[in-house]
């Protein structure tokens, strides 16, 4: 792929001339805008790329931010996920005239995941986790066990994450074959990046038919068996239904998109959240007594021989673990926000500043600079457990060259693309966190590093840990 980079600044301006793929240009880019800010001190306030003919803006001052989010109307989301989603996903674009109305009503389904819809989901999938630690964790004979934290917690969270969204199967329980499935699903999810830079999916190996099968996973025929599935499940299956071009299996593409987009990010965003902690045995004590605290002030005293649930209003109230979450999202989040341009116009950036965009340009935000950004964040690299904690409630007041951050923290987008899931991703992982705590003793074996992230998802989300890290667990007993 052949990209031209002009990188502009004020004052000056340089032009490079790379040839790499898209994931490393991507990486290069921000990377090396950082680091040249940081060396010569230039105000570099936004960077221009132009790939294949088509100019690329990225706004690197977080103070630009509000700018470009309030500007929903000339600077498009979905036009880009349309293009780029459907050929990832296999299934047929639906904005447009081949679909009628569908792309707004799929747009409206995303309203199942929040407010009050969260109590269900939230519920099932409080029963769902201690379904799987139950049968699969704590039966043992309280000795220690070892494993892999990402394979741990990815393997717990796929399989609830799955049961609450699908629902169980027909005569209830677990789904047979989740292992494999879930085998299936990280070999697709390790050529996602080519597919997202839309390498044509022949020249990936067996790809086409890993996703052949993770899709035929979902034909309408074997869903209709299913029970308890999340109302937003059911109401997406219902929308497709209504449109007869669909076929069974761009359906059941679609619904594999929804897998793909409530664990791709989730399953890493456990397993950092989940390290972080135990990495610093005092934070993960002061979560664990803020969660004891909380069961107590509701009338439980924890018994690690019985279920616990943990409702959302309780959920609600654990703020150390919420600050934790977040201060693990800030670290290994790097998504990149892209808006398309709908129309030539000034994009206004401050009093002094406008840059001409043209029809069909691209805006992007590259949150990782902000989240890792020493004005903001003090001594950004380091885990602070209560990073998001002042004065007993949640820390909003982050500010940068001495004004507040409107935006401080986006590891869900913004704007309108914002993610719908993102509440209950929190939701979830608080509760597999609380679970972990209340019912385990656990330990990372000695003599490991702080894992890097495996860079090669740069802009695409939260990155996976370059490498797995063990750990050993054993069951509480008091
Ligand atoms: C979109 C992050 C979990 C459903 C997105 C976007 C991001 C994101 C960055 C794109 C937003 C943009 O570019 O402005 C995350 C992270 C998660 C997470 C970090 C976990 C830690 C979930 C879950 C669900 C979900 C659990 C569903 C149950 C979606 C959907 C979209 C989306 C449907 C597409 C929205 C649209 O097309 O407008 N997510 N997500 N996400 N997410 Fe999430």
């Amino acid at each position: 792929m052949f990209i031209r980079l002009h990188l502009i600044w004020s004052p000056g301006c340089s032009t490079v001339l790379v040839l790499e793929p898209v994931a490393a240009w991507k990486e290069r880019l921000v990377g090396d805008a950082v680091r040249r800010r940081q060396e010569s001190q230039v105000d570099l306030r936004c960077s221009s790329v132009c790939s294949s003919g088509k100019y690329m803006t990225f706004i690197m001052d977080p103070l630009l931010y509000p700018s470009v989010i309030k500007q929903g109307r000339q600077l498009d989301f979905h036009e880009f996920t349309d293009k780029v989603a459907p050929r990832t996903f296999g299934y047929p674009p639906v904005l447009g005239s081949t679909f009628p109305g569908l792309w707004e009503q799929v747009k409206r389904s995303f309203q199942l995941l929040q407010g009050d819809h969260l109590l269900p989901l939230t519920e099932s999938m409080m029963g769902n986790l201690m379904l799987v630690f139950r049968q699969d964790q704590l039966d043992g004979d309280g000795g220690w066990r070892r494993g892999g934290l990402y394979d741990f917690c990815s393997s717990v969270m796929f399989e609830a994450t799955f049961l609450t969204i699908y629902g169980k199967p027909a005569g209830g329980g677990r789904h047979r074959g989740m292992d494999a499935l879930r085998k299936d699903f990280n070999k697709f999810d390790d050529m996602f990046p080519f597919l997202i830079a839309q390498i044509p999916i022949w020249l990936l190996g067996r790809t086409k038919a890993v996703r052949q099968k993770l899709i035929s996973y979902f034909l309408p025929q074997q869903m209709r068996q299913w029970s308890n599935t999340s109302q937003f499940i059911r109401r997406r299956a219902e929308l497709f239904e209504q449109h007869d071009q669909l076929k069974d299996a761009d359906k059941a593409a679609h619904h594999f998109a929804i897998l793909w987009a409530s664990v791709g990010n989730t399953l890493p965003a456990t397993f950092w959240a989940t390290y972080f902690l135990l990495s610093q045995p005092e934070a993960l004590e002061a979560v664990r007594q803020e969660v004891l605290d909380v069961l107590r002030d509701g009338g439980v005293d924890f018994n690690p021989g019985r279920d616990v649930i943990l409702s959302k209003e309780q959920l609600d109230r654990l703020i150390f673990l919420e600050s934790a979450i977040n201060e693990s999202l800030r670290l290994s989040s790097a998504s990149m926000n892209i808006r398309v341009a709908q129309e030539d116009f000034a994009l206004r950036l401050d009093n002094e500043r406008s840059v001409g965009v043209r029809k069909g340009d691209v805006i992007a935000l590259y949150p990782q600079s902000l989240h890792l950004d020493p004005d903001i964040y003090e001594d950004p690299q380091t885990f602070r457990f209560d990073r998001f904690v002042q004065d007993g409630r949640e820390k909003t007041d982050f500010s940068k060259d001495g004004q507040k951050l409107r935006y401080y923290l986006m590891p869900f987008g913004s704007g309108s693309s914002m993610c719908p899931g993102r509440y209950f991703a929190v939701n979830e992982i608080k509760q597999f966190i609380c679970l972990l705590l209340l019912y385990f003793h656990l330990q990372l074996e000695d003599g490991q590093n702080r894992p890097g992230p495996d860079s090669s998802r740069a802009g695409l989300g939260i990155l996976l840990p370059s490498s797995d890290v063990r750990f050993r667990y054993r069951q509480r007993t008091v």
